[in-house]
């Protein structure tokens, strides 16, 4: 399976975006706290280059909390602000407004010496496909924002949600496009749901998280499949046996008592990508420091 996307409008997302990096002083940038890495947009550190930068690990309710913390660390060491957060839930959203004081602190210095005292912080919030943009927006930003509406020299058709007295955000659709660098982003960017399913092989994706849990989180296999450790045979065997465990005691078979290895692929992706297993990171910073 070759997972490939392709992103006709590329170039002029790009533009866009560097106009209205004019407007504002801190990019939020949302990623995805099961795999922080590999749901980032890979252009985006050379375009954000001068500005305050804040990762908000999102969904952090379905990454493992050892692994999120390690993650939020990993992003500090590299410069950035790090707010672990539930979109969904509203977890972590309320310690945002404080450290984006701390992250634009020297702006807000600035102006104070000139003499400009609570003009707000202007953020644009971004993130690749999926990641909880729009859940995120309608939980921090809520139904009490106000839009500003356009203002005199901003280019025509930019919308400032104000937030309160010191954060505006720019409102634009900030859709980004993912990392394409190799099979394993692609991968992993399947397994939670942000790329069509219509263009994926289920039955092979399966396997491939299969082969992952197997190696990462084998407990949860035992504990929800009855798969357990130390099957003989070739990998292909084993993961064979694995995924007809999971067809076994998920009672998923066709007439004559064949197993469904189709519907079984799908309920274990699904199980994955709505909780169900549990909260599993799939990528870890140490692997990123040696790639
Ligand atoms: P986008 O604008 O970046 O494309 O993403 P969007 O907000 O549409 O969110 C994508 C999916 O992720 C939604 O699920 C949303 O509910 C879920 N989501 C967003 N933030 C969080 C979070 O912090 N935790 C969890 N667990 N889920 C989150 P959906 O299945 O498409 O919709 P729904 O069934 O939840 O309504």
């Amino acid at each position: 399976m070759n997972i490939q996307w392709y992103p006709g409008h590329m170039t002029k997302a790009k533009r866009a975006m560097q106009e209205d990096l004019k407007l504002i002083d801190l990019i939020i940038e949302i990623v995805d706290a099961r795999i922080p890495y590999s749901s980032r947009n890979p252009d985006i550190d050379e375009l954000g280059k001068n500005k305050a930068r804040l990762i908000l690990l999102n969904k952090s309710d379905l990454a493992s909390e050892t692994w999120n913390e390690a993650w939020a660390k990993w992003f500090l060491q590299q410069g950035f602000y790090v707010v672990k957060v539930n979109s969904k839930s509203g977890a972590g959203l309320k310690q945002i407004h404080s450290v984006v004081q701390e992250a634009c602190k020297e702006k807000i210095e600035r102006d104070r010496k000139r003499g400009i005292i609570n003009r707000p912080v202007r953020a644009m919030v971004v993130g690749i496909p999926n990641v909880g943009k729009s859940t995120f927006i309608n939980s921090f930003a809520g139904k009490a924002c106000t839009k500003t509406g356009n203002k005199p020299g901003v280019t025509k058709g930019n919308q400032w949600i104000r937030l309160n007295k010191s954060l505006e955000l720019l409102d634009t659709p900030g859709i980004l496009w993912p990392r394409f660098e190799n099979q394993e982003v692609g991968k992993r960017l399947a397994f939670i749901g942000s790329i069509n399913d219509e263009i994926l092989n289920k039955e092979e994706l399966a396997l491939d998280l299969l082969k992952f849990m197997m190696a990462q989180y084998p407990q949860v296999l035992k504990e929800r499949y009855g798969i357990l450790e130390g099957s003989e045979g070739t990998q292909e065997q084993v993961l064979a046996k694995g995924m007809e465990q999971i067809a076994k005691s998920r009672q998923c078979l066709l007439k004559g008592n064949e197993y469904d290895y189709k519907k079984a692929a799908n309920l274990f992706i699904d199980d994955y990508r709505s909780g169900r297993l549990g909260r599993i990171t799939l990528e870890f910073p140490k692997e990123k420091d040696e790639a």
